[in-house]
């Protein structure tokens, strides 16, 4: 068994992924077609549609997120995008996605004729049918689109942050398990959510914003201040306070981290550059995901490949770090032993077997 194989056999999790971006070129087509909205699209042809998808810069990853999020329509649709992107767990050996979602977006900022209501059937559909199918555990994050949370001048609005929260906990019973915050850091700090943040704890979800992406340490600051982060959404740039390293290690609080995709998104030049080997070293509790796998020519499997061939790591670490995810994860306690011993297990057996093959 060589590294690809032993990566791709180990059983694994992933917390940060969103929907929409991990929503394939021929999904994009097939909902262009379904719903009679080609002229959306550079071209009908899979191939273009492919080479439109391969990364550009931020503004070409923003129209190519937004034409997705307009193209999905029905309460099918949302059952179509979890669908596949459970047959991508399945392909990869991922038993487990806490997936992030905007709500608001499809419900309020494009006009969709959507309620709430038709989304989470749609989601729930998707659900089930990817349990039944591929045996794999989804759970939701519902996160606000924070720039639509201020005016021009920078005041803040907090429609949508409230209207997120509400759709957040109606959704408990169909597997939400996170409140988030995403979307584009400058300009929207995290402080004036601390109120929604608050309720969402409150009502038993788990504290999920991204920050220290595009903005510093601040952000990440105030999203465990003013938030009661549980998780933080990469929180990469961390890395520039010693002292802000020094409370994340003292709490052990996780950070989502996407190697590929912050290259993608020019927060570090290269990989050599990137500061996951270093937040690890240092004992900060790390976890590897892909954020919006096809938008950067991504997968789970591959960032772990990353960590064995451009950082070093070794199998027991790579072990160690794929265990994270799990224990990070929000899913109810009971799903999460039995994820847990069910990776224990096989990742011993997993281990065993390389030995005996190295022999
Ligand atoms: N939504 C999808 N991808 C994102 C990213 N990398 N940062 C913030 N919000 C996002
Ligand atoms: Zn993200």
């Amino acid at each position: 068994m060589n590294i690809t194989e032993f990566i791709h056999n180990l059983p694994k999790a992933e917390i940060h992924v969103h929907l929409e971006g991990a929503t394939e070129p021929e999904t994009v087509l097939e909902l262009a077609q379904r719903h009679k909205m080609l002229d959306r699209l550079p071209s009908t042809q899979l191939e273009d549609i492919r080479q439109w998808f391969v990364f550009r810069d931020f503004p070409h990853f923003l129209e190519i997120y937004l034409t997705i999020q307009d193209l999905i329509r029905t309460p099918e649709d949302f059952a179509l995008l979890t669908y596949k992107c459970a047959e991508k767990m399945a392909a990869q050996n991922i038993r487990y996605r806490e997936v992030t979602f905007t709500p608001y977006t499809h419900t309020n900022y494009l006009d969709k004729g959507l309620g709430i209501k038709d989304i989470l059937g749609g989601l729930e559909a998707g659900r089930v049918q990817a349990r039944e199918e591929f045996g794999v555990e989804i759970r939701w994050v519902f996160d606000i689109p924070r720039n639509l949370g201020f005016d021009k001048a920078g005041n803040y609005k907090p429609e949508c942050a409230e209207r997120t929260l509400e759709y957040a906990i109606e959704g408990k019973e169909q597997g939400v398990v996170g409140f988030g915050l995403g979307g584009f850091e400058v300009g929207a700090p995290p402080e004036p959510f601390a109120h929604s943040f608050s309720e969402a704890r409150a009502a038993s979800l788990l504290s999920v914003p991204h920050a220290g992406e595009t903005e510093g340490p601040a952000s990440v600051r105030g999203a465990i201040e003013a938030l009661d982060a549980d998780r933080i959404g990469h929180g990469v740039r961390a890395i520039e306070d010693s002292e802000l390293l020094l409370l994340l290690k003292e709490r052990q609080i996780p950070l989502e981290i996407n190697p590929t995709s912050n290259i993608c998104l020019h927060v570090y030049r290269s990989l050599a550059e990137h500061p996951f080997p270093h937040l690890d070293r240092m004992g900060l509790f790390v976890t590897v995901n892909t954020d919006d796998p096809p938008l950067f020519n991504a997968t789970l499997n591959g960032e772990y490949e990353l960590l064995a061939n451009v950082f070093g790591y070794q199998v027991h670490d790579l072990v160690r770090i794929a265990r994270n995810a799990f224990v990070a994860a929000g899913v109810e306690d009971e799903v999460k032993q039995r994820l847990l011993s069910e990776f224990d297990k096989q990742s011993t057996e997993l281990l065993e077997q390389l030995e005996k093959s190295d022999q």
